[in-house]
């Protein structure tokens, strides 16, 4: 695909996602929820179901050819996942249930490291995802966290990213794409301070690995995190990514099988990478399926894509302005297709309702931002996340949602 997409390309893309076919509350299905969870294409859904129906079998311990032939897959899939972070060695692609549980595993791990007075940075803008577990660390810890300071119009403030990061700051994580604002952050600026001061980063790449190219080596990134579920493959299954020197280092997050190399009633010795870091029996559906989601991801540019979410993006923007009680939250000049926005006098649950009764799927809430909401002085926003699928009828569609809402209810 070249770096326009047509409108026959947004049709063919649609067309390998089933669940547009279905009308919902006698509607066609409107979906704007894909940052919660994009829909799945049909060969994600076929290779899961033919996985289950044909192929089933453990990994990793067999001796016989279903077991071969998922092992073979499994690890097929750790290196498709290693060529599209751009990670040097697959030793360093963790498989874990997802960004919750590759920032967990940091945490619990590469935490035990840290000592009392170090300083653990976040941004403002964290989802509860990547801000919980940092505060709990430091709780058991005795550390402190920083917030790097998010402006009114959601964009990081660069220089509270100077004075923020400092030479107590042992470990900066941070979100490449706010899942409410939209916010791309300036990841090479907070890295490269990250690096001055000797401080080791994490990437949460939830939102962004479906925005932007990913090389974790350009990015200079020492861990990162995303979920398979956001990026058309299955749920519960993600991925951690770290550089292969700290993961070498750190002690394992979780015990039992898989992770050994062997047991004595006297004690353990661990298995090498990545296998030291995975306890258990993996999610193999999981990771078949998301090798199957990348595939699916490859025949497009994805810059392409990014540009026609960004065009939809521009249309509802421009549309939601024109109603002069809606304001907008987030309004980086760089953003993902995300927009959120408050309605006056209108609860947002309430908004989301009259929106679902026209067969339109958004998101309204705290979307798990609870101290970023606080700050701005509300409780919650409804947000429409736009993805590859979407089209111009499903952005009219919102807003007529959105208007009639607002006849509705005020
Ligand atoms: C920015 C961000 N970080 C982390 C998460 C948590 O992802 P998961 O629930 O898949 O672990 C999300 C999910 O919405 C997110 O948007």
């Amino acid at each position: 695909m070249d770096s326009h997409q047509t409108d026959s390309q947004t049709l063919e893309i649609r067309q390998q996602f089933p669940a547009l076919r279905q009308k919902v509350r006698g509607r066609d299905l409107v979906y704007l929820d894909s940052a919660a969870t994009t829909l799945k294409p049909q060969s994600v859904i076929d290779r899961i179901s033919k996985f289950y129906s044909l192929e089933t079998a453990n990994v990793h311990r067999g001796a016989h050819y279903l077991s071969d032939a998922a092992t073979d897959e499994f690890e097929k899939s750790r290196e498709a996942i290693r060529i599209f972070l751009n990670a040097s060695s697959i030793e360093e692609v963790i498989f874990t249930r997802g960004t919750t549980e590759s920032i967990n595993l940091v945490a619990e791990s590469y935490g035990s490291f840290l000592n009392a007075g170090d300083e653990i940075v976040l941004t403002e803008m964290e989802h509860h995802s990547n801000m919980v577990a940092w505060q709990v660390l430091a709780q058991k810890k005795n550390c402190t966290v920083k917030y790097i300071a998010v402006l009114p119009n959601g964009e990081i403030d660069e220089a509270s990213i100077e004075s923020t990061i400092t030479s107590k700051t042992k470990l900066v994580a941070f979100s490449g794409c706010s899942n409410i604002l939209g916010t791309l952050t300036p990841i090479k600026k907070i890295v490269s301070k990250a690096r001055s001061v000797g401080a080791v980063t994490l990437l949460d790449a939830a939102q962004y690995v479906s925005q932007k190219k990913v090389d974790v080596q350009a990015l200079g990134v020492d861990f990162l995190a995303f979920s398979s579920h956001k990026l058309f493959g299955p749920f519960g299954f993600g991925v951690l990514y770290g550089r292969k020197e700290l993961l070498d280092k750190m002690p394992p997050y979780q015990s039992g099988g898989s992770m050994i190399h062997a047991v004595d009633f006297e004690g353990t010795t661990f298995n090498h990478l990545p296998f030291k870091f995975e306890a258990g029996t993996p999610h193999v559906e999981g990771a078949i399926g998301t090798l199957e989601s990348l595939r699916f991801l490859q025949q497009y540019n994805i810059s392409a894509l990014f540009e026609h979410e960004q065009r939809l993006m521009k249309i509802a923007v421009d549309e939601l302005k024109q109603i002069p009680e809606v304001r907008l939250i987030g309004e980086a000049r760089e953003k993902a297709a995300i927009v959120s926005f408050v309605m006056e006098g209108v609860h947002h649950a309430d908004l989301g309702q009259i929106l679902d009764q026209q067969g339109v799927a958004i998101r309204v809430g705290h979307h798990c931002t609870q101290p970023l909401l606080k700050k701005l002085g509300i409780t919650g926003t409804a947000r429409a996340s736009i993805s590859i699928y979407n089209n111009e009828n499903d952005i009219s569609q919102f807003i007529d949602g959105v208007k009639k809402a607002k006849r509705m209810l005020l």
